[in-house]
Parts: C-alpha cells; sequence; structure tokens
C-alpha cells in the first residue's frame, strides 16, 4: 500500500482513476445496485456536476424496496493512494438520521473498487473515517449490513463494531440486515 489520502469527493487528480474504476465489472457504491451503462455514461461526462447532484437534499433517492425518500446530508469521500488513485469510496451521514436510515444504511456506507478488493484498504478507509469524527459530534456510529456481506461484516468488526442486532428490514426485503455500533 502507497500513502492513503481520504479526500473529499471528487479530487481532480484522482478523476481518471476514478472513470477506470466505474468501468470495472461490479463497482458499486453500495451493496448492489451495479451502474447501468447510462449511468456510467452520464457519471462520466461531468464528475463534479454528479456528485454535486448527489448532495442535492432536494432530490429523493429510491431505496431497494422501491420506497421514495428524501435524501439525507452527506459528505463523500475517495480514499485515494499516492494522490492520483482511486482506491474507494466513503459516505458519512449527519449524526441524526430518519428512521429509514435508523434500521437500512446508518451513518457510514463505504465501497472498495473491484480490482482492489481483499487487500486491506476497506478496513483503513473505514478506520481513516472514524479518525476524523469529532466525538462530541458523533459519540457512536450506526453502521448497516447485509448479513451474507461477510467481508464488510469483518471490516465494521475490524474496526471495533459490535453487533446491536440483526433485523428483517423492509427496507432490504432481500437480506437480514445486521446493525452494528461503533463507540468513538
Ligand atoms: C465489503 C468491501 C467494502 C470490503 O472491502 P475490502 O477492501 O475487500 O475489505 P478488506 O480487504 O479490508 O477485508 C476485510 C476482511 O474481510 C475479509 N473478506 C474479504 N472478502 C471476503 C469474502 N468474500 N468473504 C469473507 N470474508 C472476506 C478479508 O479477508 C478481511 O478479513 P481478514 O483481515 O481477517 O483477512 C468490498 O467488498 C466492497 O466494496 N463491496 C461492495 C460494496 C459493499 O458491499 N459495501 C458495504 C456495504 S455495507
Amino acid at each position: 500500500m502507497g500513502s492513503l489520502k481520504l479526500q473529499k469527493a471528487p479530487t481532480f487528480d484522482a478523476e481518471i482513476s476514478f472513470l477506470s474504476a466505474l468501468v470495472e465489472p461490479k463497482f458499486t457504491f453500495g451493496d448492489s445496485n451495479y451502474f447501468t451503462f447510462e449511468q456510467m455514461q452520464e457519471i462520466a461526462v461531468n464528475v463534479p456536476a454528479y456528485y454535486k447532484n448527489r448532495a442535492d437534499t432536494s432530490l429523493n433517492c429510491t431505496l431497494p424496496n422501491g420506497d421514495i425518500v428524501p435524501r439525507v446530508q452527506q459528505t463523500e469521500y475517495w480514499l485515494v493512494e499516492n494522490d492520483d488513485t482511486f482506491i474507494g469510496q466513503i459516505a458519512l451521514r449527519d449524526f441524526n438520521l430518519p428512521p429509514y436510515l435508523l434500521e437500512f444504511g446508518g451513518h457510514i456506507g463505504y465501497s472498495i473498487r473491484p480490482s482492489m478488493m481483499g487487500q486491506g484498504y476497506a478496513t483503513k478507509m473505514l478506520k481513516l473515517m472514524l479518525n476524523k469524527l469529532n466525538k462530541t459530534e458523533y459519540p457512536y456510529v450506526l453502521i448497516t449490513c447485509n448479513e451474507k456481506n461477510k467481508a464488510s461484516c469483518k471490516v465494521i468488526e475490524k474496526n471495533g463494531g459490535i453487533l446491536q442486532d440483526i433485523i428483517n428490514s423492509k427496507y432490504s426485503p432481500e437480506n437480514k440486515t445486521c446493525r452494528y455500533h461503533i463507540k468513538l
């Protein structure tokens, strides 16, 4: 591993690398929902505009069960290696979560580009994110993951995550959802 930094997305120096990640098979920002060709084209045309749009809380988003809900305030970061290589993405939401995110989604969501998985990057990325947090603002964080996503469960546990419960969330009806707390 080279020098790793979390930088507010998108960063100009890593944009070309991000575009190369976007076309890797099974690249995703969640644990499903791969990008369609049309979505990739839309992102590639103007990456900063895409991120600006994602941060627009006047817009809605669609949950895995089809519910349409208002977007919450979140800050997205890229994990960048040696200043110009995009490795992954992590999103931090404001501490006060709406009910659906308390059930499915939590405070933090992340993904690693497929070609870089299995090398410890997600564990490191979550650690860097937790280190950025102010303990008064975030006395703990809630992170949820699909019970079958063993890699993500491990990433959370290796960062001090304590399993609170495993629920059947209507927002992710296909799978059970593990809810972890990490005390800061
Ligand atoms: C989940 C994800 C972020 C893990 O990223 P990663 O960089 O591969 O994770 P790490 O390399 O830090 O591995 C963490 C642990 O998971 C283990 N692991 C990796 N892939 C695994 C798999 N398929 N099954 C079981 N364990 C796995 C690793 O061995 C490691 O444990 P170890 O240190 O004891 O060996 C990545 O697979 C991903 O982006 N998936 C798609 C998006 C997603 O699921 N996001 C999480 C939503 S909650």
